[in-house]
């Protein structure tokens, strides 16, 4: 695997800024924030956009698609390292889910069957460079929801072991919504 390097990867960011913001802190939540996102995670993306947009299993997106066709995989290290260095912009969480959210985040749900957020995805939503689980604290909440429901119909389906996917078909539009609010405040 490529050793990424920040200030390269800086460097080649420029096209990536019209919509993911000058520091990955992206000014819409059209775009994900990618600023504090963990490299790996980030590395394992961009090799998963370009190989669906190469016709084989990944993560299939149509704008990422165009992105990472010409980039190489020291390309893909130096982005990611680049954007893990840079601090993501803290989102403030509405009282009305906190009590619901921390729940199901920290409890999940045995009846149900759902796994607890907190077992991979951490205490302050922080995630763990180690297993490629991404943050999801700082990022946009319409974000979250958006790729919520993506595992949930299979339409996003490069998890490992449909981990992500095995959850999320067990969560209603409530929790979704919830939970979407709740952790990008962690
Ligand atoms: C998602 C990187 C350029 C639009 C992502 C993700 C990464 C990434 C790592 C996944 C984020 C996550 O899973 O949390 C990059 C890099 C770029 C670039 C390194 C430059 C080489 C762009 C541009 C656009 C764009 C220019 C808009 C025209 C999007 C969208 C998503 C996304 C819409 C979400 C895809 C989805 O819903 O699954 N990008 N990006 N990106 N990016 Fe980019
Ligand atoms: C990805 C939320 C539980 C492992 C994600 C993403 C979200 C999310 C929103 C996409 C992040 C992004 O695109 O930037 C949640 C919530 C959970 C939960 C709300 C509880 C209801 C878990 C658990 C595990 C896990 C228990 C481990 C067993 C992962 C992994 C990915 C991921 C590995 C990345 C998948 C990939 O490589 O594309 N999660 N998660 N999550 N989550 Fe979870």
């Amino acid at each position: 695997q490529a050793q990424g390097d920040a200030e390269t990867g800086k460097a080649k960011a420029a096209t990536c800024v019209a919509c993911h913001g000058n520091d990955g802190n992206s000014p819409t939540d059209m775009y994900p924030k990618l600023a504090g996102q963990h490299a790996s995670y980030i590395e394992k993306q961009l090799l998963e956009f370009k190989a669906a947009a190469a016709g084989g299993t990944g993560r299939a997106n149509a704008i990422m698609a165009g992105m990472v066709m010409p980039l190489s995989e020291q390309d893909m290290a130096d982005l990611a390292a680049y954007y893990a260095s840079e601090a993501v912009t803290p989102v403030a969480v509405s009282e009305a889910v906190i009590e619901q959210g921390a729940a199901l985040y920290q409890g999940g749900d045995i009846e149900r069957g759902i796994t607890a957020c907190i077992a991979c995805h951490g205490p302050r939503g922080e995630g763990l460079e180690s297993a490629k689980f991404p943050r999801l604290s700082g990022q946009h909440p319409a974000y979250i929801k958006a790729q919520l429901e993506a595992f949930r119909s299979g339409a996003r389906e490069n998890d490992p072991n449909g981990m992500m996917r095995d959850i999320a078909t067990k969560l209603t539009d409530a929790d979704i919504e919830v939970l979407s609010q709740y952790v990008v405040g962690l």
